[in-house]
This record gives C-alpha cells, structure tokens and sequence, in this order.
C-alpha cells in the first residue's frame, strides 16, 4: 500500500537500499563467521588452481563437485592420488565455496585431530564430535598421511562416517594412500571395508595422477638460487 504513495517513492527506496545493504552485511558476517568455525586456516578458491600442470586431473569432476549439488544428495567424494597433486586444495577450495553458499562445513587434518582429540578435554571433545556430526559437509583431509592412526582413532573414524552415513550427510576424504591398503594401516581389515563400505555408497571417485606441485616449486626455487651464486 505504501509503494502506491508517488511521494514516498524516494524516500521507500532509500529504505530499501538501507535494508539490503543491512543484510548484506549480515550474511557476509555470517559466512566469515561460518569460517572461522570451520577449521579451514585459507580461504582457496580454483582461481588460484593451474589446471595446465597436471593435465590427466579429473578437472570436470573437480568442477562438477564445486557446483555443491553433491552436499544436497548428501553423497560423498573420494580424492585419492599421489602427493603434491592438488588433493588438499581441491578440498579446500570446494569446503570454502561451500561456505560462501551458507553452508555449515567443519574441515579436519585428520592425523592432526586423531593425536589432539584423546587429549583434549571431554566437554570440547563432545562439542567437536556433535559439529562434526551435524555440519553439511566433513572434510576429511590427508587421511593416513603418518600411514598409522592411534588405535582408538580408528574406531573414532569408523563411527563418524557411520553416523553421517546414516544421516545423508557428505564428506570429502582426501588421501595418498590407495584404499587397499586402508585395512592395513588402521590394522584392521573389517573396520576398513566398514568404513569404505558407507564411504563409497553414493561417492564421487576422483583420482590425482600426474607430478607434485611441491617439487616444481622447490626446483623452481633451486634453480634461481644456482642461477644467483
Ligand atoms: N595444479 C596446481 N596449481 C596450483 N597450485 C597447486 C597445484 N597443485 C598443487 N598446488 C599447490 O601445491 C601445494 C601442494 O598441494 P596439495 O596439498 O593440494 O597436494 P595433495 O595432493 O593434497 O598432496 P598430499 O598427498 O601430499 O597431501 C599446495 O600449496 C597447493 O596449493
Ligand atoms: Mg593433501
């Protein structure tokens, strides 16, 4: 009724370019917020990615997962390759975007959490645990990197990816080690097929091959050193 009032136009649009902007400015308070409550220490973007480097990366499934349709059909992602490759960034990058679109992510050196988690106190470990549970998206991130897992750890992991198995909740595992030898390194064959077993059921394979992004940059960085000298 008011929109009808001509004289209270200027006036109505001020109000409404003041109240947009109001909440732009919340939802970007929110998703830093968000961010912050992640666990994720970089905001990577693909901007930053050169696709060139490795030419053999499932670019397409890459992007395809950046779209987030997967955290809606509540289905997983699998980032398996050699080191160097990109795995971590890709992760990375998609758990941000996630973010940007609002959604609740909690990001996870996995090894790094196995150590810190028996030791740290039961009322934080259980607010962690019911984040973990509860985001939209998990992202696991260099799972097995130290090869070993402390032995409780293991089954830590097995009910995680049960319960956001049960709940059509995603997660991103990233890792270098092949998943036959998963068992191997949690020292336990049945637990690993357990956890593959709900981890692969609605999952997005993606393999990295090709060279490690490090080593360019450390030859790089040889390089100018020898040329300087
Ligand atoms: N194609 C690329 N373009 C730009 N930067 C890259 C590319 N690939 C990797 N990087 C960078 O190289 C470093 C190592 O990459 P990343 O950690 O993603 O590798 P990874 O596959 O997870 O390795 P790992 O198996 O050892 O965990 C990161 O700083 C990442 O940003
Ligand atoms: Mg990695």
């Amino acid at each position: 009724m008011l929109q009808a009032q001509g004289t209270n136009q200027p006036f109505l649009e001020t109000l409404s370019l003041i109240l947009q902007d109001e909440l732009d400015r919340r939802q970007s308070r929110l998703i830093e917020r968000r961010y912050q409550q992640s666990g994720l220490e970089e905001k990577l973007t693909f901007a930053e990615f050169d696709w060139s480097f490795n030419p053999k990366l499932p670019r397409q499934a890459c992007f395809q997962l950046q779209t987030l349709a997967f955290i809606a059909a509540g289905e997983n992602a699998l980032l398996i390759g050699k080191p160097g490759t990109g795995k971590s960034h890709i992760a990375k990058a998609i758990a941000y975007q996630a973010i940007r679109q609002s959604h609740k992510v909690q990001y996870i050196e996995t090894d790094d959490f196995f150590q810190r988690h028996a030791l740290s106190p039961a009322a934080q470990r259980e607010v962690r645990l019911r984040n973990i549970i509860d985001c939209d998206l998990l992202v696991l991130d260099d799972l097995f990197l130290s090869r070993t897992i402390p032995d409780d750890a293991g089954a830590l992991l097995q009910a995680l990816i049960h319960q956001r198995y049960k709940l059509h909740r995603s997660v991103i595992v990233t890792s270098n080690r092949v998943v036959q030898d998963w068992g191997a390194y949690l020292n336990d064959n049945t637990m690993s097929t357990t956890i593959l077993d709900r981890l692969m059921h609605h999952c997005h394979l993606l393999e990295f091959d090709g060279r490690s992004y490090r080593l360019k940059h450390a030859a790089e960085t040889l390089a100018r050193e020898t040329k300087s000298n």
